[in-house]
């Protein structure tokens, strides 16, 4: 691994950020999509026009008329609207007048936002975007403990509220950092949304001005050093606390979830191509480059699953020392559960949820394995596969809702122990195989890249026949999601945005591009994965 690290270089760096930060609509569509079973749909005649509902749609099916579905999402949207001192600065997570319980609703999450600004972007409304970029940056420069232990200066907020005092007339923020939240866990996620969402903001307008802003810039740099600082890891990967991304209880996803760690190299990438080419944005550059290597290579390596690498880890010998070792982390092959050796097709394959020593933890998760697709953390072979999975699993990953945040469910003793008896995660509910909405945006996106449009538009049809009439709820529950969650918001708003994105992504694919980044040749792995375990 050393090897691969020390060949990068300055000059590498430019070639990369150069790689990155091509133009949107162009080449991103053409290396990824399908063209056929776009050209078949009718809906590359419109490609290379700006986004929005005004763009003209030549389809000879009509299969995009819009769905009456989508002017009322609109409304609930914009119904959503947070505003600080007279400008929209993000949407509240729920705007749920019904629910007794407000809870934290009424705040604007970081993460719950990328959907909602998405759909902004995508429908020609920058704005909204830009201020909340700003907004949260601002956040993050203020100083932030947890009783008297003072967070890392890069830290962003996991949520905000705007404080309006109707005597004074002034708005003032309130922002959550992990101090008021259920288990005192900062988000690790908000950060890198945020590099994610400032990409997606300059590919999306084509305005590098706020990226190169000194506070852009700044704020980039304080939430890498957060994640680039060096200490005791002897892996690439991310190490966490349980509940610290949109999983935000105790899941048993502490250590290095897959979530964390593909939001990870996908903001290391969006950040590779937005740093300034000065002397401290080259530092950085640097250092993301080495990183992005390790942790590709770890990733392709040893997270990914399908159907020879589970067999090889079935027959795995134990207790091997030195560099020879074939399994590296110890993994007992006894450890393996059962419902795994049902549930592998022959066909397919996905990230698993974790990897430590002396433990796999086998669970799919989705919202880690299509930001894998999005950020080409995934090999293209890796991403077809998932996609495959996806289809030969369909029952089980997406059922009558989409879709399922993470398969199994817990039960029982291991339920009890894992959760800590939590009463809201019971088998086939919320984080606990529960099925969000949300995520169809991301199934979408990962659909689109990999060329199977007609995966996310059967999605997107089930989404159609319920979603407005229970209300956006913001998750399900049941084996296949057919119940509306034990204690699920109603008019979710990402659950509503999540549907937007989906619906004007199939409409029109080179919103992709904002997203979405290519294979980049530097972190090809050097040994491919079926060589590495041999
Ligand atoms: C719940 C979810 C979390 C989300 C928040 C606001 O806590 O687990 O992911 O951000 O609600 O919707």
């Amino acid at each position: 691994m050393e090897g691969v690290n020390s060949s990068s270089s300055i000059s590498d760096l430019d070639d990369l950020a150069r790689l990155l930060d091509r133009p949107r609509v162009n080449i991103e569509r053409k290396r990824s999509f399908d063209e056929r079973s776009f050209s078949e749909m009718g809906i590359f005649d419109n490609v290379n026009s700006p986004g929005g509902w005004e763009t003209p749609v030549s389809s000879a099916r009509n299969s995009f008329e819009p769905h009456p579905m989508v002017a009322e999402a609109w409304d609930a949207l914009r119904r959503s609207l947070v505003y600080f001192r007279g400008q929209p600065v993000g949407t509240i997570a729920a705007y749920d007048h019904a629910s007794e319980e407000v809870l934290n609703y009424d705040q604007v999450f970081v993460r719950d936002f990328v959907p909602s600004a998405l759909a902004f972007l995508m429908n020609g409304e920058p704005d909204i975007v830009k201020n909340f970029l700003l907004k949260t940056i601002q956040i993050q420069g203020r100083e932030k403990r947890i009783d008297r232990f003072k967070l890392g200066e890069g830290a962003m907020p996991a949520s905000f509220k705007v404080i309006h005092d109707p005597i004074k007339e002034t708005d003032s923020i309130n922002a959550d950092f992990g101090e008021s939240a259920i288990g005192r866990v900062a988000p690790v996620d908000s950060g890198f949304w945020w590099i994610i969402l400032l990409r997606a903001y300059t590919k999306s307008t084509g305005d590098t001005s706020l990226a190169e802003t000194s506070e852009c810039q700044k704020g980039m740099r304080l939430i890498l050093s957060l994640c680039l600082s060096e200490g005791f890891d002897t892996f690439p990967t991310l190490l966490c606390a349980d509940g610290c991304s949109m999983v935000d209880r105790r899941m048993g996803v502490y250590g290095y979830p897959i979530e964390i760690q593909a939001l990870f190299f996908m903001a290391l990438r969006s950040a590779m191509s937005m740093l300034k080419h000065d002397a401290e944005g080259k530092e950085f550059m640097e250092r993301i480059v080495k990183r992005l290597h390790a942790l590709s290579f770890h990733m392709r390596s040893y997270f990914w699953l399908d159907f020879q690498q589970l067999n090889d880890i079935y027959r795995y010998k134990t207790e091997e020392y030195s560099h020879t070792a074939v399994n590296k982390f110890n993994v007992i092959p006894d450890s393996i559960p059962e419902w795994v050796f049902d549930f592998m097709p022959l066909r397919g394959g996905y990230f698993i949820g974790n990897v430590s020593p002396a433990r796999m933890d086998f669970r799919w998760f989705a919202l880690g394995n299509c930001v894998a697709i999005l950020a080409s953390l995934a090999t293209p072979e890796q991403s077809a596969s998932i996609m495959d999975l996806i289809e030969e699993r369909w029952e089980e990953l997406v059922g009558e809702m989409p879709v399922k945040i993470c398969h199994p469910a817990i039960e029982s003793h291991e339920w009890r122990i894992v959760t800590g008896c939590d009463p809201k995660n019971t088998r086939w509910s919320y984080h606990n195989g529960g099925s969000w909405p949300v995520l169809l945006w991301l199934l979408t996106a990962a659909c689109i890249k990999t060329g199977r449009p007609q995966i996310a538009r059967r999605a997107i049809d089930l989404a159609e026949a319920r979603l407005l009439k229970d209300g956006w709820p913001e998750y399900y529950d049941g084996k296949s999601g057919r119940f509306i969650g034990k204690q699920a918001r109603k008019f979710q708003t990402w659950s509503i945005a999540g549907y937007l994105v989906a619906k004007m992504l199939l409409e029109d694919p080179s919103h992709l591009g904002m997203i979405s980044l290519e294979e980049d040749k530097q972190t090809k792995p050097v040994i491919k994965r079926s060589y590495s375990w041999t």
